[in-house]
C-alpha cells in the first residue's frame, strides 16, 4: 500500500510516499527557517501563508518517483496538534486531492507520528521493526513524555511538568543571541565548549518519579547570563556545552531510573531533541551498559517531516480509521495518563 504523507503543522511543509507503512519512496521537506529566523520564532500568519506557497510543489515532487497519483492508495495529513492556521493548509490541500484523484483520507497525530519514525526507513536500509516491549521516549519542541510500550499498549510514565526539551534549548539560544530555533545551533556550539565549566541545576533530580522539569534551568541560565555580563559573549560556548550536557543528563538520568523498574527490550526515542548530538550519544551508551537496543530515527527523520506522517497513516488505514471531508485542525493533544490519545479524526 501506498500512503502520500503531508504534514504542516509548523513551520516545515513536507510530503512524503511510504510503502506499507516502512518504506520511504520519496520525502520532500521545505523548511521555512530563514524566513521566520529574523522574529526569534515561528510567525503563525507567515507560517499559513508560506505553506500555501510551498504546498503543491512539494507534493509534486514527492509523487515524482511513483509516477503519478493513481499508484497511491491513501491520503494521510496531520490535523493536530499544531499552528491551527498552517494544519489547515495541509488539511484542505489532502482533502481537495482525495477527492480530485478519488483517495482515502487518514487523519494523523503529530506526536504519535514522530513515535512511527523510528520504524521507517529507506528500503535499501530496511528499518527495525517495533520492539515489544519498550521505553519510548518523545523529545520534540512543544513535548517531552516517557512512554513505555508493550505491543499495541502505551502507557505514559514520566512528562514534563512545565517546559519541553526543545523549548528549553529555544529559549536559552534566544536568550544568548544565538537566533531560532535554537536546539541545532547548542548543539554545534556545545562542541567548542566545556561541558563542566558550570554546574546547571537537573530539575526534580531524585525526586518527582519519572517526570521532567526544565523550567528551573532555563532561570539558571539566564542568571548566569546577568551575573556574567559582557564576559557572556565568550562564554557561549562553555554555556551551550553545560546547558547541553544538563538536559541530556536529564533525561537519560530519568530513562535509566525507569529501565530499574521496567525490563524492556529496547529504548526507542524520537522527535527533534534526538536530533541532538550529545543525547544521542548519552542514551547509545546507557543502553550498551544495560545491555539493551537503542533505535532513534536518522537526524533528518527527528525533526518533522512526512514520511512519519504516511507510516502511522498506513496502520490507521490498515485499521479503516478514516476521515470524511469534515475533518478538522486542532492546536492541541489530549493524553490520558494511561497514554490514550484523544485525537480528533472527523468522521
Ligand atoms: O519535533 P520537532 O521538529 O517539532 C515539534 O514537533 O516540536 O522539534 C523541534 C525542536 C525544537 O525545539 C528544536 O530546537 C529542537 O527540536 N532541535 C534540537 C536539535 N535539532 C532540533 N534540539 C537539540 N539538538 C538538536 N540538534
Ligand atoms: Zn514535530
Amino acid at each position: 500500500m501506498l500512503v502520500l504523507g503531508i504534514e504542516s503543522s509548523c513551520d516545515e511543509t513536507a510530503a512524503s510516499i511510504v510503502e506499507d507503512g516502512r518504506f520511504i519512496l520519496s520525502n520532500v521537506v521545505s523548511s521555512q527557517e530563514t524566513i521566520h529566523a529574523p522574529y526569534g520564532g515561528v510567525v503563525p500568519e507567515i507560517a499559513s501563508r508560506h505553506h500555501l506557497i510551498s504546498l503543491m510543489p512539494v507534493i509534486r515532487a514527492a509523487i515524482e518517483p511513483v509516477g503519478d497519483p493513481s499508484a497511491i492508495d491513501v491520503i494521510a495529513v496531520t490535523n493536530g496538534p499544531g499552528l491551527v492556521g498552517s494544519l489547515l493548509v495541509g488539511i484542505q490541500g489532502a482533502k481537495t486531492l482525495a477527492w480530485v484523484w478519488g483517495k482515502k483520507l487518514v487523519a494523523v497525530n503529530h506526536l504519535e507520528a514522530h513515535l512511527r519514525a523510528p520504524f521507517t526507513g529507506y528500503p535499501a536500509a530496511p528499518p527495525p521493526l517495533p520492539p515489544r516491549r519498550h521505553l519510548s521516549l518523545l523529545v520534540s519542541g512543544g513535548h517531552t513524555i516517557l512512554f513505555l510500550v508493550d505491543g499495541d499498549r502505551r502507557e505514559i510514565i514520566g512528562a514534563t511538568r512545565d517546559d519541553a526539551a526543545g523549548e528549553a534549548f529555544d529559549k536559552v539560544a534566544k536568550m544568548l543571541g544565538l537566533g531560532y530555533p535554537g536546539g541545532r545551533v547548542i548543539d554545534q556550539l556545545s562542541h567548542q565548549g566545556d561541558p563542566h565549566r558550570y554546574r546547571l541545576p537537573r530539575g526534580l533530580h531524585k525526586r518527582g518519579g519519572l517526570d521532567f522539569s526544565f523550567s528551573g534551568l532555563k532561570t539558571a541560565v539566564l542568571q548566569l547570563i546577568g551575573t556574567l555580563g559582557d564576559a557572556v559573549t565568550e562564554e557561549i560556548p562553555n554555556i551551550c556545552a553545560s546547558f547541553q550536557e544538563a538536559v541530556v543528563d536529564s533525561l537519560v538520568s530519568k530513562t535509566a531510573e525507569a529501565l530499574t523498574t521496567h525490563a524492556v527490550d529496547a529504548v526507542v526515542m524520537a522527535g527533534g531533541v534526538a536530533a541532538n548530538g550529545g543525547l544521542r550519544k548519552a542514551m547509545e551508551s546507557l543502553c550498551h551498559a544495560r545491555g539493551i537496543d537503542f533505535l532513534v530515527p536518522p537526524v533528518p527523520l527527528c525533526t518533522d517531516n512526512a514520511a512519519m506522517v504516511a507510516s502511522l497513516g498506513y496502520e490507521l488505514a490498515c485499521s479503516g480509521a478514516f476521515s470524511g471531508s469534515d475533518l478538522n485542525a486542532f492546536s492541541s493533544s489530549l493524553w490520558s495518563r494511561r497514554g490514550e490519545l484523544r485525537h480528533p479524526r472527523g468522521r
